[in-house]
C-alpha cells in the first residue's frame, strides 16, 4: 500500500507532521508515502488519479469563525490544486491543522474545504502535532483509504 499525501505548509509545522507521519507509516505499517508539497509547485497543477489525503493548516485574516467573515490567505493554492482537473474526486479526506488560540476558527479552512468538495474532515491536530496525534491520524488515514479503494 502507498499513501499519497498532498499538503501545504508555510511555516513548517504541517511539513514536520507529514514527515513524522510518513516515518511512522513506514516503520509500523510498512506503508510507503508519496508526498506532494503544493508550496513547491508554484501554482502549477496536474491531474492526480490515485487516491490521496490532503493536509491543510489554517491561515485566516479577520473573522471569528462564528458570525462574521473570514478570508483564507496563503493556503488557497491547495484549494486550487484540488479543484483543478477534478482532483477532488480522488481525495478521500482532509486533515486540518491550526492553533487552538484561534478558538472557533481552529482548523476552519479544512471544514470549509470538506463542505466545498464533499469529502470528510478525517481529523485535526494543533501546530506540529504530538506522537499520539500521529498514531491516531495514521489509523484514520489507512482506514479511509481502504474504504475508498473498495468503493
Ligand atoms: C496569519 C495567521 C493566521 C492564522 N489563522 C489561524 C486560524 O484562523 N485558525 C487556526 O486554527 N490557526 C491559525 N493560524 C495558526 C496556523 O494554522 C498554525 O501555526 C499552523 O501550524 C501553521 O502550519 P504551517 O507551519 O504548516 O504553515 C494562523 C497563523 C497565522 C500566522
Amino acid at each position: 500500500m502507498t499513501i499519497t499525501i498532498i499538503y501545504i505548509s508555510l511555516s513548517g509545522n504541517t511539513e514536520s507532521f507529514v514527515k513524522r507521519l510518513s516515518s511512522y507509516l513506514k516503520t509500523w505499517h510498512q506503508i510507503d508515502t508519496k508526498l506532494i508539497n503544493i508550496k513547491e509547485l508554484d501554482h502549477t497543477t496536474f491531474p492526480v488519479t490515485e487516491p490521496f489525503v490532503a493536509m491543510l493548516p489554517t491561515y485566516l485574516e479577520g473573522g471569528n469563525g462564528v458570525d462574521n467573515g473570514d478570508v483564507e490567505i496563503l493556503t488557497t493554492p491547495l484549494g486550487d490544486f484540488i479543484a483543478a482537473h477534478d482532483n477532488y474526486k480522488s481525495c478521500y479526506g482532509i486533515v486540518g491543522s491550526g492553533n487552538r488560540n484561534f478558538n472557533h476558527q481552529f482548523c476552519l479552512t479544512a471544514k470549509q474545504y470538506a463542505k466545498r468538495f464533499g469529502f470528510p474532515v478525517l481529523d485535526e491536530f494543533e501546530l506540529r502535532g504530538t506522537s499520539s496525534d500521529i498514531e491516531r491520524i495514521a489509523g484514520k488515514i489507512i482506514a479511509a483509504q481502504e474504504a475508498f479503494d473498495v468503493d
